[in-house]
Formats: structure tokens, C-alpha cells, sequence
């Protein structure tokens, strides 16, 4: 059975999701390990219930983002994971960590990349008046949020939508589409080759994987 870590900081829906769909078997994975930068992290308490292990690395230990990432790290390589997934991890992360799990490592942004890259995405949805929004999942690369996409859905915006009606309605679809790329990754269906995503030996297009 392939292993995955799971990088969180915050409420670990998409957490959530993951582990039932290991839980189901849709996701033919273990979650060895949760860690986070923040020891109140909501998802903590999540993987606890399952009976994950769990750790959580306070940056304010450390003199700056390398050592905290190198220790990072030696965490997540103890567990000698095949991919290392971050699910709502809001932390910069360092050229030498991305460079170490090129290849391995999924991230899932809140916007239809590259549209919106960085913070505050659902506040700037509304604020431009923009009709659709939507979630990415792709490769980690060194340019923040720019990595390869490998899968987005899109979703609606209604006149009269506030912030909390769109990220109810966004991380409904992370938690199908998560999953589902993540299983890719782990399959050896899904590759990270020529600064490009591949699926099946196909390079995907800039907005990843579309059904025909
Ligand atoms: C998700 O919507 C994810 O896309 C976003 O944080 C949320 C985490 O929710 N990630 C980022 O903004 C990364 N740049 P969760 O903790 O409930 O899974």
C-alpha cells in the first residue's frame, strides 16, 4: 500500500476527505502522518479521531524558514512517504524543500489557477464581480501557486454571494477532486516531467485534466 503525509494548517476538510476516501478505499493509500505549523490546527484533532499519528512544528522555534523546513523534513521522511500532500498548509515553502519532493508533492489553491495566485482568492472573486470561480489541484514547483495544474472544477458565483458561500461552495468539489488526483499521483498515472503535468503519458493542458 503506497503512504502519504498530509501537510495542514487550519480546518482539515480536505484532510477529512482524504481520509475517507482511504477509509472507503476510493483512495488505495495510508495516510502515514499529519503534520502542521500550528498545534491548534482543527485537522490535528481529525487525524487524532482516526488515529493518525500527528505532529505539529512551531516556526517560532526555529531561526528562519530553511532550518524550520530541514526539520520539517526529517519529520516527514521518517515516515518515507510516497507522496507528500498539502492540504490547506499556508506556509511559504523553502527552494530546498520543494526541490526534495519535486515530483511527489501536491498542493490544492482556491482559485482557477493562475488566475489568483497567494491569499484572500474568494475576496478578490467578489471583488472583480467575476461569474466563476474555482479550485486547483497541482504540482508544487518553486513559484508560489504556479505549478503545474493537474485537475480544476469550477463553480458558479450568485449575485448576492458572500465569502463563506463561496468556500462552502469551492471545498465541495476539493474534496471530490483531491482524492481523485491524488489516487493519479500514487497509481504512477500522474507525472511531473519537462515542467509539465502528465497523465497516462499524456502532457495535460494549462488547466490540467478535462473529461472529453
Ligand atoms: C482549502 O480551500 C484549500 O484550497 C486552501 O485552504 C483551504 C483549506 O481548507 N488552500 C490554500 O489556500 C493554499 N494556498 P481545509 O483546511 O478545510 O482543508
Amino acid at each position: 500500500m503506497k503512504t502519504i503525509v498530509v501537510l495542514i494548517s487550519g480546518e482539515g476538510s480536505n484532510l477529512q476527505a482524504i481520509m475517507n476516501a482511504c477509509q472507503q478505499g476510493k483512495l488505495k493509500a495510508r495516510i502515514a502522518a499529519v503534520l502542521s505549523n500550528r498545534s491548534d490546527a482543527y485537522g490535528l484533532q481529525r487525524a487524532a479521531l482516526a488515529k493518525l499519528p500527528t505532529q505539529a512544528l512551531n516556526p517560532r522555534d526555529y531561526p528562519d524558514r530553511g532550518s524550520f523546513d530541514d526539520a520539517l523534513m526529517q519529520r516527514i521522511d521518517a515516515y518515507a512517504p510516497d507522496a507528500l500532500i498539502l492540504a490547506g498548509y499556508m506556509r511559504i515553502l523553502s527552494p530546498a524543500f520543494v526541490a526534495h519532493y519535486a515530483g511527489k508533492m501536491l498542493n490544492i489553491h482556491p482559485s482557477l489557477l493562475p488566475r489568483y495566485p497567494g491569499l484572500h482568492t474568494h475576496q478578490q472573486v467578489l471583488a472583480n464581480g467575476d461569474i466563476e470561480h474555482g479550485t486547483s489541484v497541482h504540482f508544487v514547483t518553486e513559484q508560489l501557486d504556479g505549478g503545474p495544474v493537474v485537475l480544476q472544477a469550477k463553480v458558479p458565483v450568485f449575485t448576492g454571494d458572500n465569502e463563506d458561500d463561496l468556500i462552502s461552495r469551492i471545498k465541495t468539489q476539493e474534496h471530490d477532486i483531491y482524492p481523485l488526483a491524488i489516487g493519479w499521483l500514487l497509481e504512477g498515472r500522474l507525472t511531473l516531467r519537462e515542467g509539465c503535468a502528465w497523465l497516462d503519458e499524456k502532457p495535460l493542458p494549462p488547466p490540467g485534466y478535462a473529461a472529453d
